[in-house]
């Protein structure tokens, strides 16, 4: 671990307030780890703006008795095999499936594959999860 330095902040009291109920709601126990925390998420976010090397999720739920759905979103994920590392299907109920795709590779990769799952007709819910191989965070 790198070592620690300190810093001071100057912050509006009624802003620095509202961080602290807002932290306390989300079980930080101090400032530090959630000011950490929000760093991290700038960095996160920069990664995927860079189109560098990044890992995520999509998850989606889909009815699988729709003509042709299924084969058309397997299609897909074939035409982004290198991009799709893992996939974890469910059989939420009698008609419905949530699918949950592990993903890493170039940032506009990721998108580009999200955008065109969750675009296809009877995909009821797709969503991506950003986050990162963890190497500059
Ligand atoms: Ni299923």
């Amino acid at each position: 671990m790198a070592k620690l330095t300190r810093f001071g902040i100057s912050i509006d009291s009624d802003l620095l307030k509202k961080f602290d109920s807002l932290i306390s709601n989300e079980n930080y126990s101090n400032r530090s780890e959630a000011i950490r925390d929000l760093i991290r998420d700038r960095l996160v976010e920069e990664e995927w703006a860079g189109n560098e090397i990044v890992a995520g999720a999509i998850l989606m739920v889909y009815n699988h008795h729709t003509r042709g759905l299924s084969g058309k979103l397997t299609d897909i994920q074939h035409d982004h095999g290198d991009t799709v590392i893992s996939t974890h299907h469910i059989h939420i109920d009698h008609h419905n499936c949530m699918e949950i795709l592990a993903v890493k590779g170039k940032a506009k990769e990721i998108v580009a594959l999200h955008n065109k799952l969750k675009s296809v007709k009877g995909v009821k819910h797709c969503e991506l999860s950003k986050a990162t191989v963890g190497k500059k965070v």
